[in-house]
């Protein structure tokens, strides 16, 4: 679907006076909507228990945390900057999932510091957390179903991946914790990302409550909360559809009261970990045309380059674009639309249908909120973009500023360096 911009060629060409292109905006009322949206479907869950904890991971910004903290989200963490981040924005305690893998340490010391609730994801775990960081009265563990589902192209299949315990694991490491004292108890998934087709994420929740019965059954424990875990797709194409949350909502509620009402494991909670379809569609990345240039094809080059906004490089992700002011007229020229890094992948759209297009347009690449910029490097010694955010009141407010060649060169400064 094709989501309409929330600002004109007018106004933001008044943005650009004051923080001049390339920048990444984040719409804070669509932010909010979503949020609410997402709140709403599933405000059936049983003892107000549902709950987002947002990915940092997609949107690392506290300005976008303190939002979706006002909008009753949590956070899932997954390194110890995140982590700080999140106590940065004041979001401490059970507000925090922390989610990681092949965790060190002081990653885990940070995360029982600040209560956060603990997602293991591997039996080892269990007495590394003991010895690094001593066992919480709560424990989540996250489940890898292997050969059971499929998984999808991008975090791939569930029996190749590097994440979760093994059923038999699964069943071994809740006794441990137990034995050990643990009083609470969660369970997590993630099978699939960018997901679109509704019937995996209602799967999901099926495969966690049929679990949720089995392991409180043999185990004789208890369960707080099932972690869903983040996936739900952002319909980046013209012709993709958007996940229809309510439908998805419907069928896990008629799934709840078969499997956990009627056989009383309620109150269970159900508990997400969304970063995309909360952040994607509402960020646009906002750049101006340096030149216009033709080879054995046409090529349009942008002040921003891949490292502001990685998904098109590194996934060959489709984003919109669009040209501010050009929105009426034909797309009767073909483009390569690309930044200006030594790296032939550095590219936001190849052969895309566009209107005629000319040095200093103003380019939009849409749904860019979610899994770009904090994934980008300062490969070719590239700069990041600035962050900005357009409020609910119309004012843009500066949300993170542009990297500086100071920032580059940071860390080559250390006592006794010998150039900086
Ligand atoms: C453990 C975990 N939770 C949640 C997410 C967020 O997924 P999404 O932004 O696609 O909803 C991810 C993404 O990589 C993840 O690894």
């Amino acid at each position: 679907m094709i989501r309409q911009i929330p600002f004109t060629k007018k106004q933001i060409e008044k943005v650009i006076k004051k923080y001049p292109t390339p920048f990444l905006i984040y719409d804070e009322k669509g932010i909010r909507q979503i949020a609410r949206r997402l709140n709403k479907a599933f405000e059936w869950v049983v003892g107000k228990g549902f709950k987002n904890y947002f990915a940092v991971k997609a949107c690392p910004n506290p300005y976008i945390l303190e939002i979706l903290k006002q909008e009753n989200f949590g956070v899932d963490c997954s390194s110890l900057p995140e982590l700080m981040l999140a106590e940065k924005t004041g979001i401490i305690g059970e507000e925090i999932m922390f989610s990681s893998n092949d965790t060190p340490q002081e990653e885990f010391k940070k995360a029982r510091e600040l209560g956060a609730i603990i997602n293991l994801d591997d039996i080892t775990h269990t007495s590394f957390l003991e010895k690094c960081a001593g066992i919480p009265e709560i424990i989540c563990f996250r489940y890898n179903p292997g050969s059971q589902r499929t998984g999808n192209e991008i975090i791939g299949d569930p029996k190749e991946a590097k994440y979760g315990l093994t059923r038999t694991q699964l069943f071994e490491g809740y006794k441990i914790m137990k034995e050990k004292g643990v009083k609470r108890f969660g369970l997590h998934t993630m099978i699939v990302s960018n997901m679109l087709d509704s019937k995996y994420l209602i799967q999901t929740a099926d495969m966690l409550f049929e679990l949720v019965a089995e392991l409180s059954k043999k185990l004789n424990i208890k369960f707080e909360f099932v972690n869903l875990g983040g996936g739900i797709g952002v319909d980046y194409k013209p012709e993709e559809k958007p996940v229809d949350i309510e439908f998805v909502s419907n069928a896990i509620k008629k799934l709840y009261e078969e499997k956990i009402i009627t056989h009383g494991f309620a109150p269970l909670k159900i508990v997400m970990e969304c970063g995309r379809v909360i952040t994607g569609p509402y960020g646009f990345l906002v750049s101006k045309v340096r030149h216009v240039v033709k080879k054995y094809k046409n090529f349009v080059g942008l002040d921003s380059s891949m490292v502001d906004f990685m998904r098109p490089a590194t996934y060959r992700a489709y984003h919109h674009i669009s040209v501010l002011g050009k929105e009426n007229l034909l797309l009767d020229h073909i483009y390569d639309v690309h930044g200006s890094l030594c790296e032939n992948n550095d590219k936001f759209a190849i052969d895309r249908p566009l209107p005629e297009i000319e040095v200093d347009d103003i380019i939009t690449l849409h749904d860019a909120g979610a899994h770009g910029r904090p994934m980008g490097s300062n490969y070719n010694g590239k700069l990041r973009c600035k962050e900005l955010l357009l409020k609910e009141n119309g004012e843009v407010e500066l949300i993170r500023r542009a990297e500086t060649e100071d920032d580059y060169f940071s860390t080559l400064s250390f006592p006794n360096s010998k150039f900086f």
